[in-house]
């Protein structure tokens, strides 16, 4: 039988939120806690905030096991032996670095409810050092609990899976008993994981904080380097899709990550990237990083080529021409519009005249909130009723599976944009479509 440890989860946003409900289902006593009222009464009550496979349906059986509860209550955390800090770390206005406000906050607030014996174990994506200073923090107070940092890798859209089966496990120990305590303690938290036969990699604080930025950087080095290929096929006529296959049938290289298109967005990549070099730059390690702000110009660089693309198709102007935008989320399978590509390409559209209307299956309402400039569509059928262009701008299954010859009665002009390299261009083109991708001739 295995042991069950009681667990408080600080910040019950995309991440506390996941961890906590599989956490309940891996049989721990968890307690989730965040400041927003609203965001805790909607999760008590079993719905999700946000938009995530399987998350409603395991938020729900945990509730029913009895091993989830929520709280706004800080002192609820009392008497729990395990502590994880979930909260955000947000790109600072007007800078690179992250805006560290939130987890200084949840760590001054949990302080006074620690006991010895007790664990606080970072998951927050955090600027290296920070565990250091949040151990400094947990000594001066004089509890006698610990301090230990577990990166968290999960994938919106995946993030129930990502959580209960992922691809490893790694964990930022202090040295001598300590380290030896906290581990023990993490290995019964993680013991079916573990038992499954995950991965487990045990560091020092900085390795393993510094694990979960230089793996997104990597991947978003993976996307750059395709996208910058993209750039240089479209001089020459060449098919980045080819050549990612081809290339990717290198081992050495793999497949995955090397989808060319609009790049990447969402709450984590962009910022994170720009926090490294932020970070690194205060550590006097600026010039190893300085290949990531070419990674973030790639990047940008796509939506602007994507704008001018649409400029192209419709013979040089988009100024009075009806814009279909298919996709508001910055990936599909998630309701998250931060630093949403399809939504940026949108607004730029807009901004030069065109008229512009955006759909997405499930993120409408809160691009709405985000860029209420924007005119939105509830379905694919009226964003593109009467359209001069169409574009695809988050590869959704229900645009991939679109039919030409449907969609082209629908339109006022058959012309497609496939921003994210999601559909057969001979099938768009064999119904009379002009058909454009980024990358490809
Ligand atoms: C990422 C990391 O994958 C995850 O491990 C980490 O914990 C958080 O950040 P996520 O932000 O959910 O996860 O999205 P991801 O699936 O990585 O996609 C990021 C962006 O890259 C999306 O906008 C996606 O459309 C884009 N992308 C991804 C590409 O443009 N091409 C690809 O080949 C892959």
């Amino acid at each position: 039988m295995r042991r069950m440890t009681t667990v408080t989860v600080i910040g019950c946003g995309y991440l506390g939120a996941v961890h906590a409900a599989c956490m309940a289902a891996l049989g721990h006593d968890v307690t989730g806690i965040d400041v927003d009222e609203r965001k805790i009464a909607q999760l008590a009550a079993g719905q999700s905030p946000f938009f995530e496979p399987e998350f409603p349906e395991l938020l729900q059986s945990s509730l029913a096991s009895g091993r989830l509860r929520f709280s706004t209550d800080m002192a609820a955390a009392a008497g729990n032996r395990v502590h994880f800090l979930c909260v955000g770390t947000p790109q600072r206005k007007g800078e690179y670095a992250a805006d560290m406000k939130f987890v200084d906050a949840a760590m001054q607030s949990l302080l006074p409810h620690l006991s010895d014996g007790d664990l606080v174990v970072g998951k927050s994506t955090v600027p290296v050092g920070t565990a250091a200073r949040l151990a400094d923090l947990v000594d001066e107070a004089g509890s006698g609990a610990l301090l230990a940092w577990n990166p968290e890798f999960l994938r919106e859209g995946f993030a129930v899976q990502d959580t209960l089966h992922p691809d490893r496990l790694v964990y930022g120990l202090p040295a001598g008993d300590a380290g030896k305590t906290a581990k023990d303690l993490l290995d019964e938290v993680y013991a079916t994981p573990l038992s499954d036969g995950t991965p487990l990699v045990v560091a020092d604080y900085a390795t393993a904080e510094l694990v979960k930025v230089a793996a997104n950087s990597f991947l978003a080095t993976k996307i750059s380097f395709i996208n910058a290929m993209a750039e240089v096929c479209e001089a020459t006529g060449a098919d980045v899709t080819l050549l990612a296959d081809a290339i990717g049938h290198d081992t050495r290289i793999g497949r995955r990550f090397l989808n060319a298109g609009l790049g990447f967005g969402g709450g984590c990549l962009p910022k994170d990237i720009r926090a490294f070099m932020a970070r690194a730059g205060e550590l006097g390690a600026d010039q190893a990083l300085a290949f990531l702000r070419e990674i973030d110009s790639i990047n940008l660089r796509r939506r602007v080529r994507m704008v001018d693309l649409a400029r192209e198709v419709c013979g040089g102007t988009i100024v009075g021409k009806r814009v279909a935008v298919l996709g508001a989320a910055f990936k599909p399978n998630s309701d998250d519009i931060r630093d949403s590509p399809a939504l940026n390409v949108a607004a730029q559209m807009q901004l030069q005249g065109a008229s512009v209307v955006v759909t997405d299956p499930e993120a409408v309402d809160n691009a709405r909130r985000a860029w209420p400039d924007l005119a939105y569509a509830d379905s694919m059928t009226e964003a593109v009723t009467g359209a001069d262009l169409v574009l695809v701008l988050t590869e959704w299954q229900e645009y991939r599976d679109a039919d030409p010859e449907a969609v082209g009665e629908l339109v006022a002009a058959r012309r497609m944009l496939d921003g994210r390299n999601a559909l057969d261009p001979a099938r768009w083109r064999a119904a009379g479509w002009t058909y454009r991708a980024l990358g490809r001739p």
